[in-house]
């Protein structure tokens, strides 16, 4: 049986609509999970929540111990994880509230503990990275989306940069360059570390705003938080439609 994990991300610390059954402190080999994992209910069905930045949103992108996350989620026999992601929108479409499920990443990021085949190996491993989001899992999200009439965007490239500053305007535009439709900090290296987990893992990206250069003026944490609380209210539901469907 499918057992469903979610990492909330920046404006989704807390799981209102799950049903909580107990929290679970798991200590790993890479260190200390960001939180303690959370498992609850959504119906019928069993789900795991953790805090990407922490339960009091004070951990940083670069700062994120995301071999400890993924391991633990992977320990408590998590198989399918969804990401949920604050971004900003560089592609013309990838307008604030927006939610995107994307299909390709590329990583700016660098110095983060990327990897579990680093030492002690029998065997030095390279794990294709070809497509990397499961796609089983990134069309039950855009089924889901589409079973209670909430519009998505079904694919787009997720350029991953290492935070916290944003980005200047020419990063944008090189990113854009690049083919990079949405921008976020945490996507990389969560992502290859589900892959090297065996773990079936997508993206719900929440456009929070423009990305630098692509609106109006400098970027405000004011507006940033307020498309937040309304695109995680979206992502919430979805979530909820996500999990009757798996
Ligand atoms: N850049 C990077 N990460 C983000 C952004 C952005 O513009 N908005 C929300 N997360």
């Amino acid at each position: 049986m499918t057992k469903l994990a979610i990492i909330g991300g920046s404006g989704f610390t807390k799981l209102p609509t799950l049903e909580i059954l107990r929290r679970e402190v798991v200590h790993t080999p890479w260190g200390e999970p960001s939180a303690p994992l959370t498992h609850g209910r959504f119906g019928d069905t069993s789900v795991i929540f953790l805090p990407r930045h922490g339960a009091g949103h004070t951990i940083p992108p670069h700062k994120i111990n995301y071999r400890a996350n993924i391991w633990a989620l992977r320990h408590v026999g998590a198989d399918h994880v969804v990401g949920v992601a604050a971004v900003g929108g560089i592609r013309a479409d990838m307008v604030p509230g927006s939610l995107a499920i994307p299909d390709q990443i590329i990583d700016y990021t660098y110095g983060r503990g990327h990897t579990f085949f680093e030492e002690d190996l029998v065997q030095v491993t390279h794990t294709d990275f070809t497509f990397p989001y499961c796609e089983v899992l990134r069309q039950a999200l855009v089924r889901a989306a589409a079973s209670m009439g909430q519009s998505v965007v079904a694919e787009g490239t997720y350029g991953a940069t290492q935070g916290p500053r944003l980005e200047t305007a020419r990063e944008i535009d090189r990113m854009e360059k690049d083919g990079c439709d949405i921008v976020g900090m945490t996507g990389m290296p969560e992502a290859a570390l589900a892959r090297e987990q065996g773990i079936c893992y997508a993206h719900c990206a929440v456009v929070a705003n423009r990305a630098a250069g692509r609106g109006e003026g400098p970027i405000s944490m004011e507006e940033i938080e307020r498309q937040l609380e309304l695109g995680m209210q979206k992502v919430r539901a979805l979530l909820v439609h996500l999990a009757g469907q798996i």
